[in-house]
């Protein structure tokens, strides 16, 4: 596992934008051969949306030939919802660069199917020959993408119920009325997230410093599903120091030195 340490929110998101970016044009991805992108809401990865339109916008990454996956979607809210992720995606990244909306994937959290959408969003990853590079952030219970402490480190999409921490935290984004912030989601399972070929989660912040110490330092373990990252092949977390503060000095010292070695 890679991990990054960098000073703030602003210097991780423009590593993780840059490596995204870079990614890409290394692919060189056409129209028979596109790059596939895993991505995630919330407010962590904000900050890389941001650079990533600014460098679409200057013309140094082209998302023409980018196919994309949401990891989820509330269930029962429309895309026009302000709080739906349909709607997110569109106002905070693809409505400003120049990716065709065929390629865009997204939970259909309004299907009367539930099964069916799960299993055909499996398919249409598999058709598209598996995602490249799945990014996410974390829940400060160690959660990713819907994945919430105590799901099978082997889930497929599938529809999950929400703990009540995280109606809780996420009623921020309802006027802070709890009883408006949906029950139920489909979400990416996280052998779904394990398939790609790269995962790269970012998490900044001290509320996120528990959930990267059991991910980095502890044992993999269905109650943190963070750290199921140990186990993939080309798993990278992007952090700030706030967000590595409950680590061993040992461990962000390893990591910082390996990073920056120029021997
Ligand atoms: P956040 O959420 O980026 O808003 O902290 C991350 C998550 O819950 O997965």
């Amino acid at each position: 596992m890679r991990v990054i340490i960098k000073k703030d929110y602003d210097e991780c998101s423009k590593w993780a934008a840059d490596f995204v970016a870079y990614k890409i044009k290394r692919f060189h991805p056409t129209a028979e051969k596109s790059f596939v992108l895993g991505l995630p809401t919330g407010s962590t990865p904000l900050g890389m949306y941001h650079n990533l339109i600014k460098q679409n916008q200057a013309g140094k990454v082209s998302f023409e030939n980018v196919v994309t996956f949401n990891m989820d979607e509330y269930i029962g809210l429309p895309p026009e919802h302000p709080q739906s992720y349909h709607y997110f995606m569109k106002e905070n990244f693809f409505k400003h660069i120049n990716i065709q909306q065929k390629n865009i994937h997204i939970p259909n959290g309004m299907t009367r199917d539930f099964e069916k959408e799960c299993q055909d969003y499996e398919t249409a990853i598999k058709k598209c020959g598996g995602v490249n590079l799945f990014i996410g952030g974390i829940g400060t219970d160690g959660h990713i993408a819907f994945n919430e402490p105590g799901s099978s480190l082997t889930s497929r999409t599938r529809i999950k119920t929400l703990r009540l921490d995280t109606i809780k935290s996420n009623a921020r984004f309802f006027d802070n009325d709890m009883t408006r912030v949906p029950k139920t989601a489909l979400t990416v399972g996280i052998g779904t997230i394990m398939d790609a070929e790269e995962v790269m989660i970012i998490a900044t912040g001290k509320n996120k410093a528990e959930a990267i110490k059991h991910g980095i330092e502890g044992s993999v373990s269905h109650m943190w599903p963070i750290s199921i990252l140990q186990m993939h092949q080309h798993g990278i977390i992007v952090c700030d120091e706030e967000a590595v503060s409950l680590l061993q000095p040992e461990t962000v010292n390893y990591f910082k030195e390996i990073e920056n070695r120029t021997l």
